[in-house]
């Protein structure tokens, strides 16, 4: 298939690139690079040893956006782009809504016009609110808690409605649990503008020193040792699962929460960080985040049971990588 990845460069679109291109697909990216690099486009070939085309154009811009469609014949659409810091969200919740529905509903437009009927958008675990765990994909929405979420939350039901007006129209709803780790070759992986926000990239600028001290958010949750439990996914894991989606992608709405199943605490992780790459992570406890729920981790058996699909990647293959990936970044 020739697919379309919006947000190609950045970390998670990367990964599935490259995955894209492993099992025999073609890949065209368009990123605006707001917050990716272009060598990254160059990391991917390097990877695969194969050709990608690459658009440096906005996907919230309908001329970059037609542009693009009329270029090429689509057989499906992957749909990253867009941001995605809770708290800047919050700042700037116009800038959110704008880039990431007006984005959806363009590339949406475009396929119903140049007839590409396979859409696969990235969605989160936000969108269940503070449901009980494990979350379900039959489960009634939460409310989600900021701009981000909302617009998580909004994208999958303006698809939703674009399936039912639209028959042939097949899309699915990937709700990501915590993409962590990096590919084992060290060339992509998350690199966070500034300080980052998440738990694992945070670790590893602590170990290569950059930071000096990790804080942990709360040890006086309702989990085994009171520190928040996350169901963490090797991001190559995350990839191979929209390889998956595409190529079981039938007419219709199709929604699958892509985690592990497992929930991990903050102090495990940090454990399993430390065994797995031999040093030490100075850290101290702290108060609770805002907004940080105790516990969140997926029912992972719809994806199983319909795209024949389950992560493979332990703790410690998400550790080292990010590790690895880590240590060869320039800073
Ligand atoms: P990322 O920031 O690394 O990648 C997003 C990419 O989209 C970047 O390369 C950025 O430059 C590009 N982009 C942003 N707006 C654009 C636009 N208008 N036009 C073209 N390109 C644009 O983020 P990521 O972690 O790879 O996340 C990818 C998707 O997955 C996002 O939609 C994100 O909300 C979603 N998601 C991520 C996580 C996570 O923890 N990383 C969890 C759940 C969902
Ligand atoms: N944590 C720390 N110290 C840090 C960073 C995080 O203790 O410096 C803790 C958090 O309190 C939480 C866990 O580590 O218990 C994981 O935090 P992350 O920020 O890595 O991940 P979140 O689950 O909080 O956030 C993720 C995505 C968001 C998304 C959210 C809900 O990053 O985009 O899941 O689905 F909105």
């Amino acid at each position: 298939m020739n697919i379309l990845v919006t947000g190609g460069a950045g970390y998670i679109g990367s990964h599935t690139a490259v995955a894209l291109l492993d099992a025999g697909h073609s890949v065209v990216i368009m990123d605006n690079l707001s917050n990716s690099k272009a060598e990254v486009v160059a990391n991917i070939e390097e990877i695969t040893s194969k050709q990608v085309v690459f658009y440096e154009a906005d996907a919230a811009d309908p001329v970059s956006v037609e542009r693009v469609f009329k270029a090429h014949k689509f057989d499906g659409v992957i749909h990253f782009a867009g941001y995605k810091a809770v708290g800047e969200s919050v700042e700037k919740p116009l800038d959110y809504y704008y880039n990431n529905i007006v984005s959806t509903m363009l590339l949406g437009k475009n396929c119903l016009k140049y007839g590409v009927n396979k859409f696969v958008f990235s969605s989160s675990a936000t969108v269940y609110g503070d449901n009980d765990v494990p979350l379900d994909e039959d489960m009634e929405l939460g409310k989600t808690t900021n701009p981000y979420g909302e617009t998580k939350a909004i994208s999958e039901r303006i698809l939703t409605d674009v399936a039912k007006a639209n028959p042939n129209f097949a899309v699915s709803l990937l709700r990501y649990f915590n993409p962590v780790g990096a590919h084992p070759s060290g060339l992509i992986g998350e690199d966070p503008k500034g300080i980052p926000n998440n738990l694992l990239p945070y670790i590893t600028q602590v170990a290569k020193g950059t930071l000096k001290q990790l804080k942990v958010f709360g040890d006086d949750y309702d989990t085994a040792d009171g520190t928040g439990v996350r169901d963490y996914i090797h991001v190559m894991d995350l990839a191979e699962g929209h390889i998956a989606a595409l190529d079981y992608l039938t007419a219709g709405v199709h929604i699958y929460n892509l985690g592990t199943g497992r929930g991990t605490s903050v102090l495990e992780l940090i454990q399993a960080f430390e065994e797995a790459n031999q040093i030490k992570i100075p850290y101290e406890i702290v108060g609770r985040r805002p907004g940080d729920v105790a516990a969140t981790y997926a029912d992972v058996t719809k994806a199983k049971r319909e795209l024949d699909w389950e992560a493979k990647r332990d703790l410690h293959d998400m550790v080292k990588d990010a590790w690895h990936f880590e240590k060869r970044l320039g800073k």
